[in-house]
């Protein structure tokens, strides 16, 4: 049995190269490019996998840079399903200028994916002899997928009795809130986008992700703060985690290492509070990587330490 099972509709591989400096018209000339798997749901996945838990990453892909991504995926000895689409996968580019430290993020739609694809990735989910404990949901839906995928996904793994976990946004994230999950991750950006609300305060954070409970649209709200940490909220409690002073290498990939930590930890029985924990320790060690590098067991270790040890005293 797979204990986590993460679904990414829209994955990509991710190219990131370095420059000295960003200008326009004339030739720019890159270091070697470095391609990473890339994608919200299997990003999760990796990091699962580094820290030693059994998960499963089911995603849809096609075309040359479809078969790349399985194979980086292979050298990572992912356990992953690909399941085949017609049209040419996303590469997404980020460029890192070196004199500054800015990173240029460039982000591709994503090919058009057909009905018939898109619903043999609900089939899969329905047909599996036995429901994995954990579904992330992640990222998000290429063009052709409906705004209600998740939402679908989320109905079927209820009735099988799966937890769902959501980190998406606009109408994909909204839908799937509407059908109910276990935990949603949003970063603070989402949050105001689903709320349509300027939320400035701390505690107008906090209410909003209350009322997302208290509608029965999720158990536990994880809202991800950037370099003002998170906030864990449930019916009965509001866990608030400042982030670790970290030297920022790139931030690309700290949320997708922040959900993949709680969710691994949820998992192994932790308490909401450990496993919150090891979600901004996790972020903080992805901090750490340069380019679309995600974290490091070992940092992701040493910053529960350090996060365990600050709570206590
Ligand atoms: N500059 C930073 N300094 C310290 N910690 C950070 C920084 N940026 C991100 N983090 C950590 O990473 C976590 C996730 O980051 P963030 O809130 O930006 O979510 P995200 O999902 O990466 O954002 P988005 O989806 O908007 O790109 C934060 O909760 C925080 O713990
Ligand atoms: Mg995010």
């Amino acid at each position: 049995m797979t204990d986590i099972l993460t679904i990414t509709p829209n994955p990509a591989v991710d190219l990131s190269i370095t420059i000295d400096q960003m200008v326009d018209t004339r030739k720019l000339r890159c270091s070697e490019a470095r391609r990473d798997p890339g994608g919200g749901g299997i990003n999760v996945a990796r990091v699962i996998h580094r820290l030693g838990g059994n998960c499963l990453a089911v995603y849809l892909a096609g075309g040359g840079t479809g078969q790349l991504l399985q194979q980086l995926l292979d050298a990572e000895q992912l356990a992953a399903v690909r399941l085949a689409i017609a049209g040419e996968t996303r590469e997404n580019f980020s460029v890192t200028e070196l004199s500054t430290g800015r990173q240029f993020r460039f982000v591709l739609p994503g090919p058009n994916v057909a009905q018939n694809e898109w619903e043999r990735c609900i089939g899969y989910l329905e047909a599996l002899a036995e429901p994995a404990r954990y579904l992330v949901m992640s990222g998000s839906l290429p063009p052709g997928i409906p705004v209600d995928f998740y939402a679908r996904l989320a109905r079927v793994a209820r009735e099988r009795g799966t937890r769902t976990v959501l980190d998406s946004s606009g109408p994909a994230l909204a839908s799937a809130l509407n059908e109910g999950v276990f935990l949603v991750k949003p970063s603070l950006r989402e949050l105001r986008e689903l709320t349509a609300l300027p939320l400035h305060e701390e505690d107008e954070w906090r209410d909003a992700a209350l009322e997302v409970i208290r509608d029965g649209r999720a158990q536990m709200v994880a809202l991800t703060l950037g370099d003002q940490g998170a906030l864990l909220v449930t019916a009965d409690a509001t866990l608030r985690a400042p982030a670790l002073p970290t030297p920022v290498a790139s931030s690309i990939g700290a949320g997708d290492s922040f959900l993949a930590a709680m969710v691994w930890a949820l998992n192994r029985g932790a308490d909401r509070q450990e496993a919150f924990h090891y979600g901004v320790a996790a972020a903080s060690a992805a901090l750490l990587s340069a380019g679309t590098g995600l974290c490091q067991r070992a940092d992701v270790d040493r910053r529960y330490q350090e996060i365990s040890g600050r709570w206590r005293r």
